[in-house]
């Protein structure tokens, strides 16, 4: 049986893929896409974080912002999709993901146990709050944190300590959530406990900071919590 992650005093979430569907843009233009909307939506993913980790690595630093739309460009360039309205309507899309269905209620039951709550991610201001505002979850979580105030995206271990700065907690007072394996894995790492959200099945990274539980969804990340 899982061990029960000792005194979690709050639980920090990545953003894209672990609370918001990152599919759900393409998805909503099925219509103009046909079957290529699949393919549109992954290697947009793919490419996005590529160019955060490679501006990061290179020292050109430039929002999540910028980086969706170049990832996008690329993306639709390489599937020969010139539509340039449709461009515009997905990156407006970008701004609206649709939350996953149980995301309410286990921020809900986590706030009811005495913790807070909090995402970490990449997206610029703007894009958190949007996601945030459209997916009704404001009154849910206690700080939106962006990579923008550290310059560099994730993994960058400054990164994970913006979470320590806003929540007044040492790392391994936090739980971190993340369906992205490289970032649990690397947050890990920075200290923290650790709960993979593997919603995609993928095999266990080979990286310093294995995680300390693997559920396929959010449902269950409050049983996982030792009552405080
Ligand atoms: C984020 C990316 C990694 O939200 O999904 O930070």
């Amino acid at each position: 049986m899982q061990t029960l992650l000792p005194g979690i005093r709050a639980c920090v979430f990545d953003a894209y893929g672990t609370l918001f569907d990152v599919a759900a843009a393409a998805s909503h233009c099925r219509e103009e896409l046909g079957d290529r909307w699949q393919p549109l939506a992954e290697l947009w993913r793919t490419k996005q974080l590529q160019y955060t980790w490679l501006r990061s690595l290179m020292g050109k630093h430039e929002d999540f912002w910028r980086i969706t739309g170049d990832a996008l460009d690329f993306a639709m360039a390489s599937l020969t999709i010139r539509d340039q309205t449709l461009r515009t309507r997905l990156l407006e899309l970008y701004l609206n993901l649709d939350a996953y269905p149980e995301v309410p209620q286990v921020l809900r039951r986590l706030r009811n146990s005495g913790r807070r709550t909090a995402i970490l991610s990449n997206g610029s201001p703007r894009m958190l709050a949007a996601a945030v505002e459209h997916a009704g979850l404001a009154s849910l979580l206690d700080a939106v944190i962006s990579v923008e105030e550290a310059g560099i995206f994730k993994p960058h271990p400054s990164v994970y300590r913006l979470a320590e700065k806003h929540l007044g907690l040492p790392a391994s007072a936090m739980s971190f959530q993340s369906s992205n394996a490289w970032d649990a894995y690397a947050a890990k790492d920075c200290g923290f406990r650790v709960i993979w959200i593997n919603r995609f099945g993928q095999a266990k990274e080979r990286l310093p900071g294995e995680p300390d539980a693997e559920i396929a969804d959010l449902s269950a990340v409050p049983d996982l919590l030792a009552p405080l």
